[in-house]
């Protein structure tokens, strides 16, 4: 049986029992990329895994395994500073990898206190908590130990038709949640130059994949187009996004953790920009092949009213991950988008699971605020 725990119940003897094993603490490890991110470490290294994560509406313990030797699940909010001290102390880890977060920038404009409460004062806890227990360690582990911030190009603003993100991009945050994210960067940033923390931080486009919570643009339009219900495209549809498969951004999170230098971000993105029409047109033709019933499903395709202060374009530079560490993203958008239907399709349990009544309230809330344009 899995663990689930309040506090961590971990057997640190097993742990520490092959030296070469790293512990790692994954926050927000229930949710779309942390889910990921714990199924690829668990199958491809020996590294014992803690998810700490509240279980938000965004988090989902059926997105992890179910029982694993190497493998964890600690139920807590980031923001509960008693909470995190108490688990990071009996873990010990060698890493702290940080992806908890409130996510949705559409719940983020309608309801922005919870990301500041996550996203900037959560982070906070978890930094004051891990420099506690850094400055605690022996000097070898001291050297060797990482906190990993996952954050995203939002925090960089909106592109006009040219140009690109990269590491040197000033920050421009225009969203309740890019903002957020924007302030958990800087605590970041501020706790290495101040403190010595040893951080690395990773600024990624807009993933896609299994398990992702359908909320999100892809995953909506599959379950909508599914159902035979109309997709909502925000605007004029022609806003840019650079899409990379989540399993690839798995990996590059590992290869910065590994081998990234300390004090450094690095950008992640898929060098794959598509209109948002250009996604929802192609998903309608993979549903057309894949699930012929709802064929045509370009006919569901509903524009509604634009988000405000819709950033028109994102799209990254990650040459510097690329010609540093050697990462090559391993799908394209289309083999990827083609994997991602598939799962739905193979997966009705796991959308019937998340298919509550709070998520059922929120899209009925902004399809009704949105209406037809
Ligand atoms: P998600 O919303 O799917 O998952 C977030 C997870 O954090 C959930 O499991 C949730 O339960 C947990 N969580 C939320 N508040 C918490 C709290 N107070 N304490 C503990 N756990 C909490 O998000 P995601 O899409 O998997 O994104 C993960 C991270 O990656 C976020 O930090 C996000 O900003 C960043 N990111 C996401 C994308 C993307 O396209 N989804 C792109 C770049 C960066
Ligand atoms: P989203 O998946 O929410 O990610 P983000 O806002 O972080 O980029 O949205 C991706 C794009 O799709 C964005 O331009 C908004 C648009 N969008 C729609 O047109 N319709 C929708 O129902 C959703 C959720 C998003």
């Amino acid at each position: 049986m899995r663990q689930v725990s309040c506090f961590p119940v971990i057997d640190l003897k097993n742990l520490t029992a092959n030296n070469m094993s790293k512990t790692i603490i994954v926050t927000g490890g229930a949710g779309f990329i942390g889910s990921a991110v714990v199924r690829q470490w668990l199958a491809e290294t020996d590294w014992h895994l803690v998810c700490l994560d509240k279980l938000t509406y965004a988090g989902n313990s059926t997105s992890l395994p179910a029982s694993h030797p190497r493998f964890e699940l600690a139920v807590m909010d980031i923001c509960h500073a008693v909470a995190v001290r108490t688990l990071i102390t009996r873990v010990q880890p060698d890493a702290i990898v940080h992806l908890a977060a409130e996510s949705h920038v559409d719940r983020s404009i309608s309801g922005p206190g919870e990301f500041i409460q996550t996203n900037v004062v959560g982070t906070y806890e978890l930094l004051q908590a891990t420099r506690e227990y850094w400055n605690a360690l022996e000097r070898e582990r001291k050297a060797a130990f990482r906190f990993h911030h996952v954050s995203t190009d939002e925090v960089y603003g909106t592109l006009g038709a040219e140009g690109y993100f990269d590491e040197n991009t000033a920050y421009a945050p225009n969203s309740p949640y890019s903002a957020s994210k924007a302030g958990s960067d800087h605590l970041v940033r501020a706790w290495h130059h101040t403190y010595g923390l040893p951080v690395v931080t990773t600024n990624c486009s807009n993933n896609y994949g299994p398990y992702h919570f359908p909320e999100k643009l892809i995953p909506l339009m599959i379950l909508n187009g599914l159902a035979g219900k109309p997709l909502p495209v925000y605007g004029d549809g022609l806003n840019v996004r650079d899409w990379l498969f989540v399993e690839d951004h798995a990996r590059a999170i590992r290869a910065v953790l590994e081998h990234g230098r300390v004090g450094e971000t690095y950008c992640v993105g898929g060098r794959a920009e598509r209109t948002n029409m250009q996604v929802v047109n192609t998903l309608c033709e993979l549903l057309d092949e894949l699930h012929p019933q709802g064929a045509p499903h370009a006919r569901l395709i509903t524009y509604v009213k634009d988000r405000p202060g819709h950033d028109r374009r994102y799209a990254i530079d990650c040459s510097k991950l690329e010609t540093e560490l050697g990462w090559r993203q391993q799908e394209t958008f289309e083999s990827g988008l083609r994997k991602t239907v598939q799962w739905y399709l193979d997966n009705p349990e796991w959308v019937q699971g998340v298919i509550s009544g709070s998520y059922r309230q929120w899209i009925d809330h902004n399809y009704a605020a949105r209406g037809q344009a």
